[in-house]
């Protein structure tokens, strides 16, 4: 155990667990992502697909805290390394140029931060039902529909898979190179690859509201 916690303590251990939990991460984001074109599939085929997900019952659950857990660590490593590198430099630079930064890699925290807000919204959107009175926990195809009924709720969710794919795009190939797959080249496969992970999550998610929207879902 106490080397479990040496790991832990140490800052490539941090990074190591914001490779593996990002990776879990990953997959149910593109298998969400996956189910949820199957709107495209009319009303039936989206509704049979969400009660087959909730008749797994007991396995539904032990995905939900698998997911739950994931996403706790990875916040909390990414927490601790921010903390590690401020204490690293204590005196801001007085003038700041990235040199190899990308837009991505400089606002990781702020979508992280846009991405856990999000999330919180969604689950009370379409899991929990919060937020409109038609919502019904069989028909989900329904809940889509009257959930992306309002501009500024499409907008979020627009912003949201912005930040969604620009933070993917960033840690596909920060964890590429963590996890020590990367090869030295000045424009290796895994970059492209972390590009095509990230501009598919972003299309496929923001296909759907901008759908509704404009009235090609109803
Ligand atoms: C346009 C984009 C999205 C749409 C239309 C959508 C749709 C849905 C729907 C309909 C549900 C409820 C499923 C059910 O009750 O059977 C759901 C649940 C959920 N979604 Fe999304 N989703 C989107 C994006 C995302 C993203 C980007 C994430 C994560 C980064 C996410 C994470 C979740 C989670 C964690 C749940 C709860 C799963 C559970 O506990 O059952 N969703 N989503």
């Amino acid at each position: 155990m106490s080397w479990l916690l040496k790991f832990w303590d140490s800052t490539v251990g941090k990074k190591v667990v914001m490779a593996v939990t990002g990776i879990l991460l990953v997959g149910f984001v593109i298998a969400h992502m996956l189910g949820n074109l199957q709107m495209f599939l009319g009303a039936d085929a989206m509704n049979k697909y969400a009660a087959f997900l909730k008749s797994t019952g007991e396995l539904l659950w032990v995905a939900r805290a698998g997911l739950f857990v994931a996403a706790v660590l990875h916040i909390i490593s990414a927490v601790q390394l921010t903390m590690i590198n401020r204490a690293a430099r204590p005196t801001a630079y007085a003038k700041r140029e990235p040199q190899v930064s990308t837009f991505a890699s400089r606002t990781m925290r702020v979508g992280g931060i846009i991405l856990a807000a999000f999330i919180i919204y969604h689950i009370g959107h379409f899991t929990v039902g919060s937020f409109h009175p038609a919502f019904s926990h069989t028909g989900v195809y329904g809940n889509v529909i009257i959930g992306f009924q309002s501009p500024w709720v499409v907008a979020f969710y627009v912003l949201a898979m912005a930040s969604l794919g620009l933070h993917l795009f960033h840690g596909a190939w920060a964890g590429f190179r963590t996890l020590g797959l990367q090869k030295q080249s000045p424009t290796p496969l895994q970059r492209s690859l972390a590009l095509g992970v990230a501009l598919l999550v972003w299309a496929g998610f923001t296909v759907i509201p901008v759908a509704v929207l404009l009235g090609i879902l109803n």
